[in-house]
């Protein structure tokens, strides 16, 4: 079974803005050249008069033809002057290589990591690494990071390189144990063998140290940097690094460490430490803090910490950085902060800040970030805030803040720009005439009161690259001003709002070709747009994700959106569009989200549409499409997740080909023309097996809530949160015959099973009580008979029940969650059903029990008639009756007594 990935498809469009909090990583580059690590000579070495040593240049040759270089990098790697090469220099006296450069400095883009057949073709790859490498006796400084060593171990012999003062290994494929031989390099001053803090890493390294007694023994390291090493069986692991005396740099997060509150610690020169996402001993801060005197930069977001006792901050006042985000702290350790006048950078996002922002707030004279995101604040801002004259990025989005936020509070904010505001319960008054005094590039003012008039301040704001005005009132056409081509968008969020008139003036980009058009998302949904959808729009061609779902939109697809080929995620869903489905969709083979639901469409579905093959939801219901199911629906979208092809014209079969899906957890295939049975091999959609969530974090792509199409209760049901753990199986208002294969009650994943309005016929598994997870069974009007299954008491998340309208007889089981479901309508229609609700009781012997009744050892059951009263018997032929023989009886079996 192939593994998923699990990056952050939308790790780049930061609806929230998440603006790396951790000034780190060029923090340490600087001070890297700053403080010129040793390396005895620079690249320019080369103008002296040598060239290299000829046993320097074999091991560099060897290493070369170990290697696999796609795209060249190592051209220069021949002749005599090894010290020439790229990457390469040598010491000016000894002529000694010192310096290895092999990092890979070509990064992917998002979009070519997350295509499952990605290749780096720019990285250097190899399943070893040549050991000549050790005749390199003089190399002080090794990088090969961001290259393709794909699931080697990092060589032990790395080990015998001892006068490296610089190795990074980061983000090279390397996995397994991390050598302990590394501790011999005693000279080493840097070492990287962790994760690369980039947004998304197309070949991350896997490491593991059980035993980090190795690190101790390099006593002159001064940077550190084991991201995501996984230290959890370290025993004191973090003890070792602890007593490094020379270190300024280290950064241990993500390591599964454990923290412990120390005695003593070396690393008293620390003034960066990131140790993010770990796991502290003690949800207290350690207080070995208090000891890194020169502390400037500190990451502990995301570790359960508080320290409501010991306001241990108030004693760090050399802070310039900190980044407590994911914790608990409350606000009284936000006001302890504020004692630390020298912060500039504050994020205390996602923690347990409540009641109003302290006004002590405007102590920071000197900061530019402040980030108080998703926290429980409330009352209005106060004043003070208003005065930090330095900020650049202010987040307190996702709060209960309120007030009316007018010109004079934003008066002195020259310097913004990124500001967050969104999700709480302000309103923006200003007047039409305002030129703030800010240059904004990040605007997030989802949900803030601002309309009902377009903003007219906006078209001050010239650097604007990300705009979300979600929900904020706007009752008016967008201005032309603010076409797409006034600014470098890169994103605008403008759903909910009443924002109408045509697309074309927005979205005119007649001179696109002056511009350089980075548009990555734009998100319109949820307005009162009209007319057609612009053929403008197919020049945005960086598009990443479009969503003008839930307007008044009529006309055809034109067929040029097919050249939108980054395009992941389409909502045209809701509105009035119409013609056939145009093949040109089949070049969107980036597609994750395919929605073209509530609208006209009508026609067969392209074949062309096969080649989206990354599909993981396809959401086609409520048209007029004409199709059979076709093949390659199983066949080829073998990632799909959602499928909806709900209220159509689909007719002919279910196909075996379908079962290919193993993602698979919605099928909704209600109110269609389908005929035939319903196919055994539904026991391969694995993901209904499943009680956990899927890999497919449908919110995530998203921007108003996600809309799946399903039918509870014969009732359409819009799921908003927690898509991905939805699992459910529709296939209501059909024409299926034959009986409900046993096979579904292996998927006890499912949360909803409808099979209603078909012509089911046959018994109700007597499993069906493994489908432990169900809120939602609807069987009614069916053909079904038999008893009903007693199991189906046992399934206690069960909320709404439906068999009325079959043929089902004998004793209604009770109990349990049963006894919640008596509303007689559940089992009406079915003529031979007795007891409770209905007013009938079963003959005794026939009272149901948690194993149902005993029918095998006689020759007639003995059921009642709801609607009379009376009694039936029904005869059963066999002697012993099973499941298909209960089957093989129809209605004319029943006489009444
Ligand atoms: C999806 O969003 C949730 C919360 O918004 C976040 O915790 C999660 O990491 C995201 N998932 C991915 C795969 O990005
Ligand atoms: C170059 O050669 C001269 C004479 O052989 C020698 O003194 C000198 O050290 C060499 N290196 C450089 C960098 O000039
Ligand atoms: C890395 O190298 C391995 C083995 O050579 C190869 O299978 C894999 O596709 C490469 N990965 C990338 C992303 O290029
Ligand atoms: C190192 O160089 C020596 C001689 O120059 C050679 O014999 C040996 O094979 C080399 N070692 C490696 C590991 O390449
Ligand atoms: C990392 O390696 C461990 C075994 O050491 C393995 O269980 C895990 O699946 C690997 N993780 C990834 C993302 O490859
Ligand atoms: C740590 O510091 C203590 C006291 O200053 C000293 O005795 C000890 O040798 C140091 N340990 C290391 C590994 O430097
Ligand atoms: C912190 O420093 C104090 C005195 O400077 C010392 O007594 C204490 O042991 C140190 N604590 C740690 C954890 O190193
Ligand atoms: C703000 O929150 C605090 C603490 O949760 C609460 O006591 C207070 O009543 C709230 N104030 C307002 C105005 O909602
Ligand atoms: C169902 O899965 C089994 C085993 O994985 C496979 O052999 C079979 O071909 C699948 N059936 C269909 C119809 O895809």
């Amino acid at each position: 079974m192939k593994t998923k990935k699990l990056l952050n498809p939308m790790g780049h469009l930061n609806f929230l803005d998440t603006t790396s909090s951790l000034p780190f990583l060029f923090l340490f580059i600087t001070i890297l050249v700053a403080s010129q690590i040793p390396l005895g000579c620079t690249g320019q070495a080369h103008s002296s008069n040598f060239t290299c040593i000829e046993s320097e240049r074999q091991a560099l040759l060897r290493l070369r033809d170990s290697l696999t270089d796609e795209s060249n990098r190592l051209s220069s790697w021949i002749g005599e002057d090894c010290c020439s090469w790229d990457g390469i220099s040598c010491h000016k006296i000894t002529g000694h290589v010192v310096t290895l450069d092999l990092r890979n400095l070509e990064q992917p883009e998002l979009y070519e990591v997350l295509d499952p057949s990605y290749h780096c073709k720019s990285c250097l790859a190899g399943d070893q690494l040549s050991p000549s490498l050790v005749n390199l006796t003089n190399l002080r400084y090794l990088d090969l990071s961001l290259n393709n060593f794909s699931g080697i171990q990092i060589p032990t012999f790395l080990g015998l390189l001892k006068d490296l003062r610089y190795l990074n290994l980061s983000d090279a494929g390397f996995v397994g144990e991390v050598p302990r031989h590394l501790g011999n390099l005693s000279h080493l001053r840097y070492l990287d063998i962790g994760f690369a803090s980039s947004n998304y890493i197309p070949i991350a390294n896997n490491l593991t140290s059980n035993d980090v007694g190795w690190v101790a023994r390099l006593s002159s390291l001064e940077y550190l940097f084991l991201r995501g090493v996984n230290l959890s069986n370290a025993r004191d692991g973090f003890l070792a690094v602890s007593m490094l005396p020379s270190l300024k740099t280290l950064d241990l997060a993500s390591c599964k460490l454990v923290v412990p509150h120390l005695l003593h610690v070396n690393f008293t020169s620390l003034s960066s430490l990131e140790l993010g996402s770990n796991q502290f001993l003690n949800p207290t801060l350690p207080p070995w803090l208090r000891n890194l005197t020169g502390l400037q930069d500190l990451g502990l977001s995301y570790n359960n910490l508080d320290d409501k006792v010991h306001d241990t901050f108030r004693q760090m006042t050399s802070l310039v950085n900190l980044d407590l985000g994911g914790n608990h702290f409350d606000t009284s350790t936000l006001r302890s902060i504020c004692n630390i006048s020298s912060l500039t950078s504050l994020d205390m996002s996602d923690n347990e800040l409540q009641g109003s922002i302290p006004s002590e707030i405007g102590q920071f004279p000197q900061l530019t970030v402040l980030k108080l995101s998703n926290n429980r604040l409330n009352d209005t801002i106060p004043s003070s805030l208003w005065q930090l004259t330095k900020l650049q990025a202010l987040y307190i989005g996702a709060n209960a803040l309120t007030g009316e936020l007018s010109e004079h509070h934003f008066a002195k904010l020259k310097e913004l720009k990124r500001l967050d505001i969104s999700d709480n319960l302000f309103s923006l008054h200003v007047s039409s005439s305002w030129v703030p005094p800010f240059q904004l590039q990040y605007i997030g003012m989802g949900s803030v009161k601002i309309g009902p008039r377009f903003p007219n301040w906006l078209r001050t704001q010239k650097e604007i690259e990300k705009l979300n005005m979600a929900n904020a009132g706007i009752s008016d056409a967008i201005p032309s001003w603010f076409g797409v081509l006034s600014n470098d968008f890169r994103g605008i969020i403008l759903p909910g709002n009443k924002l109408e008139g045509s697309l074309n003036s927005f979205i005119s980009v007649a001179d696109v070709d002056k511009k350089v058009v980075q548009m990555l998302y734009l998100v319109l949904n949820h307005n009162h747009f009209t007319g057609s959808i612009p053929k403008d729009l197919c020049k945005l061609k960086t598009l990443e994700y479009l969503d003008l779902s839930n307007n008044h939109l009529s006309g055809r697809i034109p067929l040029c959106l097919g050249n939108l080929r980054n395009l992941r995620i389409l909502h045209l869903g809701s509105n009035s569009l119409y013609g056939q489905i145009p093949g040109s969709l089949g070049n969107l083979g980036e597609l994750i989200i395919l929605q073209l639901s509530k609208n006209r469409f009508d026609g067969k579905l392209p074949p062309s549409m096969q080649n989206l093959k990354r599909l993981q939801s396809l959401d086609l219901g409520e048209n007029r499409i004409a199709d059979t199911i076709p093949p390659w629906i199983g066949e080829r979208l073998s990632d799909l997740e959602f499928l909806t092809l709900q209220s159509n014209n689909f007719h002919g079969g279910i196909s075996n080909t379908l079962c290919q899906l193993p993602y698979l957890q919605v099928l909704n295939l209600a109110h269609n023309d389908l005929s035939g049975s319903i196919p055994h091999c539904f026991k391969n959609f694995t993901a209904m097996e499943s009680t956990e969530p899927g890999t497919f974090q449908y919110s995530n792509y998203t921007y108003h809530d996600p809309v799946l199409h399903n039918f509870k209760a014969g009732i359409e049901l819009e799921y908003s949160k927690n898509m991905e753990s939805v699992k459910s199986i529709s296939l209501s208002g059909n024409n299926l015959v034959g009986e409900i294969p046993d096979e579904i009650m292996g998927l006890v994943g499912l949360q909803t099973l409808n099979l209603s309005k078909n012509h089911l016929n046959g018994r109700i598994p007597k499993n069906i009580g493994n489908l432990k997870q169900l809120e939602t069974l609807d069987l009614s009007m069916n053909e079904l008979s038999g008893e009903i299954p007693p199991s189906l008491s046992s399934i206690y998340s069960l909320s709404f029940l439906n068999l009325s309208y079959n043929k089902l007889s004998g004793p209604i089981p009770s109990g349990n969650q049963l006894q919640t479901l008596n509303d007689p309508s559940t089992y009406e229609g079915n003529i031979g059903l007795c007891g409770k609700p209905f007013p009938n009781s079963c003959p005794a012997g026939e009272s149901p029990t948690e194993n149902g009744p005993v029918l095998d050892d006689k020759d007639y059951i003995i059921i009642y008639n709801t609607k009379n009263n009376k009694k039936i018997f029904f005869f059963k032929r066999q002697h012993h009756i099973n499941h298909k023989t209960v089957q093989s009886q129809s209605l004319s079996s029943f006489k009444s007594a």
